[in-house]
């Protein structure tokens, strides 16, 4: 199984080697191992159940694994544990107690435990509320914020420390589209600045926007390691592009049925919007392009289609599950 992000031999920022962690005798691990690399933002997917957060409790120092080796920046969970603390940021699966305290009490508290001084804790507060875009929520009570509200004063307080490496635990997950999306702006930006993120969730196409690498998990194994576009290769799954045009054109289904690789081509609702998908063993996503433009049709939009994602990740987890 590929395990490398990208093809550079930099060192990587998480190392899970051989990991099994067991409750009441019940597998929750089973042999896990993966690498996370550099500056990249790292998918972590898996149904319920699959051994998420039971790993990011390992790498975050909460959870001591009961055999295998985690290392984060070269320093080993168990023995380095204060060294792998100071630089990295943990965000839960859900927003425990504090409710009652003000965004900026919560992140004070927090700067406070991290040993700032005051007059360096003003200024670091500020710094991730503007990180985070919630300067002007600074003195309302966290229990009278939306959902997705909390989620970013809990990535605010992660930012506190000026962590190298974010362990996010899915931190999408019960928000509505807009949040969705604006979360994941402020996790693009994060990235932007340097950090790694390693970010779990129980959806793909959730993650599949954003992440360049990614590892899915099911039952405690994983079953899938590495970058986003091998994830494709390793399925079956053709990859889809939506073609827009500015008009409707006679024939056209058939016409971009005609060209070279395309396995399929159909309309969508009506609409003169297509969904195209080619063998990835027999053609690239230029030559669709330069085909479509061949055929000398408006071309008004051309994008990625990210639903067989979707049936990659069901074809590698649990079967049958509905
Ligand atoms: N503290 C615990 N005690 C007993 N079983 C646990 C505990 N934490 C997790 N598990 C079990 O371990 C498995 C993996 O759980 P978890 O890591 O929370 O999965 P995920 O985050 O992917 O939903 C599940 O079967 C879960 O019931
Ligand atoms: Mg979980």
């Amino acid at each position: 199984m590929s395990s490398s992000t990208n093809g550079n031999s930099q060192r990587p920022v998480i190392e899970v080697d051989d990991v099994v962690h067991s409750f009441k005798g019940r597998r929750a691990l089973d042999h896990v191992s993966f690498k996370v690399m550099p500056q990249s933002l790292h998918g972590f997917v898996g149904p319920n159940g699959a051994g998420k957060t039971t790993s990011l409790k390992i790498i975050c120092t909460l959870l001591r694994p009961q055999f295998g080796i985690v290392k984060v920046f070269g320093h080993d969970v168990v023995d380095e544990q204060k060294m792998v603390r100071r630089k990295i940021g943990f965000m839960p699966d859900h927003f425990s107690t504090y409710r009652q305290m003000t965004v900026y009490e919560y992140l004070d508290f927090f700067a406070a435990a991290y040993g700032l001084p005051f007059a360096q804790r003003t200024r670091v507060i500020d710094e991730v509320l503007a990180l985070t875009d919630m300067e002007g929520r600074k003195n309302d009570l966290i229990s009278g914020l939306s959902r997705g509200m909390q989620q970013r004063t809990s990535l605010a307080r992660v930012l506190v420390n000026d962590p190298d490496l974010l362990l996010l635990d899915e931190p999408a997950s019960g928000l509505d589209p807009r949040a969705r999306i604006e979360l994941m702006e402020i996790l693009k930006a994060l990235r932007s600045m340097g950090k790694t993120i390693f970010i779990s969730s129980h959806i793909l196409p959730e993650l599949a926007e954003l992440c360049d690498a990614v590892t899915i998990i099911d039952k405690g194994k994983v079953m899938y390691s590495g970058s986003m576009s091998g994830l494709q290769a390793s399925t079956n799954e053709h990859p889809t592009w939506r073609v827009t045009l500015g008009s409707e054109v006679d024939r056209i289904v058939d016409r971009m049925k005609g060209l070279h690789g395309v396995v399929d081509a159909d309309q969508v609702e009506g609409r003169p919007e297509y969904r195209v998908s080619y063998d990835w063993t027999a053609t690239d996503t230029n030559t669709l392009l330069r085909g479509l433009l061949d055929l000398g049709v408006p071309i008004v939009g051309f994008a990625e289609d990210k639903r067989h994602l979707n049936d990659a990740f069901m074809d590698l987890t649990t079967k049958g599950v509905k």
